[in-house]
């Protein structure tokens, strides 16, 4: 038995201590915001906040996660509300930004794109362009990929984010 909290649920889960975390969030949660790309921890589509830190779920191991703060891209506007003394919101400015740049394009990687946005707002209100490249390229454990080519529009969602958190 493995207990973490899952977005403020606690959760005692049964699974072999060695199963991706992934697996865990999507199969047995139903928690299908985190996605499997490579399995390999080189594209980022199923990262997770731990511990407000991103993290690759499908090679972090449910022990690894054992006692931890687990955030899904679901939990992100509990998460928002939390921060703010709010009762409710329905959506993380991370995520209003996104739909307000219309950032995906087919949309697989997004989910590791706004994983890693929140990490990055949460310690750096006003990123330069150069911290936003920085957080999607160098500082995990590799690049986060977009295979439609949203660079861009990411940078753009991501500086539009900031605005709104830094006056909310
Ligand atoms: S699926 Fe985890 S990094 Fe690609
Ligand atoms: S929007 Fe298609 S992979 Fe990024």
């Amino acid at each position: 038995m493995v207990t973490l909290t899952v977005n403020g649920v606690r959760r005692d889960l049964d699974a072999p201590t060695d199963t991706p975390l992934l697996y865990v969030l999507r199969n047995e949660l139903e928690l299908s915001g985190p996605q499997f790309g490579c399995g390999l921890a080189q594209c980022g589509a199923c990262s997770v906040l731990m511990d407000g830190k991103e993290i690759r779920s499908c090679t972090t191991t449910l022990a690894a996660a054992a006692g931890k703060d687990v955030t899904t891209l679901e939990g992100l506007p509990a998460r928002w509300a939390q921060q703010k003394g709010l009762a409710h919101v329905d959506l993380h400015p991370v995520q209003e930004a996104w739909i307000e740049e219309q950032t995906p394009l087919c949309g697989f990687c997004q989910n590791g794109m706004m994983i890693k946005a929140t990490e990055l707002l949460e310690h750096t209100p006003s990123p330069t362009v150069a911290e936003i490249k920085a957080a999607f390229t160098t500082s995990g454990p590799s690049a986060h990929l977009c295979r439609c080519g949203s660079y861009t529009a990411i940078l753009e969602a991501v500086q539009r984010a900031a605005t709104t958190m830094r006056g909310k």
